[in-house]
């Protein structure tokens, strides 16, 4: 078995639990065309808080309808957009007039909704932009933000990035400290560049930032975007997905790949590039066949629902997961030597010593090629209807003239694939079956 690189916190629920719920939500859930809008269009504060900041008023919205739709569809944490690069803050923060208080929402939006997950056994992770296209003392680059073509020597003065490092952990301290226990902290972005242009860590004061971190919370979950070498716990790829489980400097890390249904976080009307519950489905089993976890993106509307397209998926994803949930939870990658069937992923569980095949295309015949298996399997089933699957029944010897691969067992499946969206095979091994 692989084992990662050792880092500061305690990963092991967050490897055990596989699948969390990303959830952008902000001011630009009104514009409803990416959740970089103010960047896309250069859109200066005047306008974007005239149209949007003074009508943001998600009337429908219900955190525990949220929090019931990710758990049924299988999801054991999220992470929420507390504030996102436009600079706009979900919670009732002391630092900022810019948040949802003032806005006709009137409320804190974000103390609602981690009692509502909380409430489902969903842990809590916070997302925080450290990138902050509203914030006075936030240096204008011209990297990104609405202001980055303009006269930018004119736009900064008085304006102090240090400052705003001070604000920014000023904003950390409050989350970790107002909303209980917070699991996962989740970092976005830096971008250094070698002439000085970008940001990153000394843009942050990332240092000091960790070190509060770890001082109020120990074993929070961080991420990886504070441009501060060794100090993530887990590394994130973002809408796409590795070719293999990842590795720093050679060395395999905890990983998990976050992604969207259709190309946007932030919810995004017209957007035509969803995603089936298929593909979501394939993706969550890529992932962890690969040692990784999957975080799944939900753009809720800005009157505060998830929209059909969301919840339909939401539901399918869920009704997979209800029957084959155990082929992800507490699964990692296959041990070496074990040799995936043509058109599958396999995922193993080191507790149960069982092994997951998960048949992305149904076999066309009614044989599966099993090598390297011969002699290392216990039992078989399906595991939506925990239907056996025959170790005795392989190919007759007048059938078998030109098969052969070492330990090749074949076994018989059933002609039509049951109706899921990825059926699962579930192999009881053999004690030390796969050790080498
Ligand atoms: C980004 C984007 C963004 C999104 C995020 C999620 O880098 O700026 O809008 O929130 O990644 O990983």
């Amino acid at each position: 078995m692989l084992t990662t690189k050792k880092t500061a916190a305690d990963t092991r629920w967050f490897t055990h639990d596989r699948f969390g719920m990303f959830i952008h939500w902000g001011l630009y859930s009104m514009a409803a065309r990416h959740e970089w809008v103010r960047h896309n269009e250069q859109i200066p504060n005047e306008v974007y808080d005239g149209k949007y900041f003074k009508r943001f008023d998600p009337d429908l919205y219900d955190p525990t309808a949220w929090a019931k739709a990710a758990s049924a569809a299988g999801m054991k944490y999220f992470v929420i957009t507390t504030k996102h690069h436009e600079g706009f803050c979900l919670w009732d923060t002391k630092l900022t007039d810019y948040k949802s208080t003032n806005t006709p929402a009137k409320r804190d939006l974000l103390r609602p909704m981690i009692d509502a997950f909380r409430k489902e056994g969903i842990r809590v992770g916070l997302y925080h932009s450290l990138i902050d296209w509203h914030h006075p003392d936030y240096v204008i680059d011209p990297h990104n933000g609405p202001y980055r073509e303009g006269d930018r020597a004119k736009l900064n003065q008085g304006r102090d990035q240090a400052r705003y490092a001070e604000y920014l952990r000023g904003q950390v301290r409050e989350l970790l400290t107002v909303f209980g226990d917070i699991d996962i902290l989740w970092f976005d972005f830096s971008y250094p560049k070698e002439d000085g242009s970008g940001k990153g860590r000394t843009d942050w004061q990332s240092e000091q930032l960790l070190k509060m971190i770890r001082e109020l919370r120990p074993d929070i979950i961080l991420n990886d975007r504070i441009d501060l070498p060794g100090s993530w716990d887990v590394k994130t790829p973002e809408q796409f997905q590795p070719r293999a489980w990842v590795t720093v400097d050679g060395e395999p890390v905890v990983w998990e790949a976050c992604q969207t249904f259709s190309g946007s976080w932030g919810y995004n009307r017209d957007e035509s590039s969803w995603r089936s519950a298929e593909q979501l489905v394939h993706m969550l089993i890529d992932t962890v066949s690969k040692g990784g976890n999957l975080l799944l993106n939900v753009g809720p509307t800005a009157r505060g629902e998830f929209d059909d397209r969301a919840l339909s998926r939401l539901s399918q994803v869920g009704a997979w997961m209800r029957r084959h949930s155990r082929s992800i939870y507490g699964c990692t990658q296959a041990p070496a030597g074990c040799i995936a069937p043509e058109g599958s992923r396999l995922t193993y569980n080191a507790e149960t010593n069982r092994l997951y095949i998960h048949l992305l295309a149904w076999p066309f015949l009614p044989h599966l090629h099993l090598e390297g298996f011969a002699g290392k399997i216990e039992y078989a089933q399906l595991l939506n209807d925990g239907s056996e699957i025959r170790l005795d029944k392989g190919l007759e010897a007048w059938m078998s003239h030109d098969t052969t691969a070492p330990g090749l067992l074949t076994v018989q499946v059933p002609i039509q694939k049951p109706e899921v969206t990825v059926p699962v095979i579930e192999l009881f091994l053999k004690d030390g079956a796969f050790t080498g």
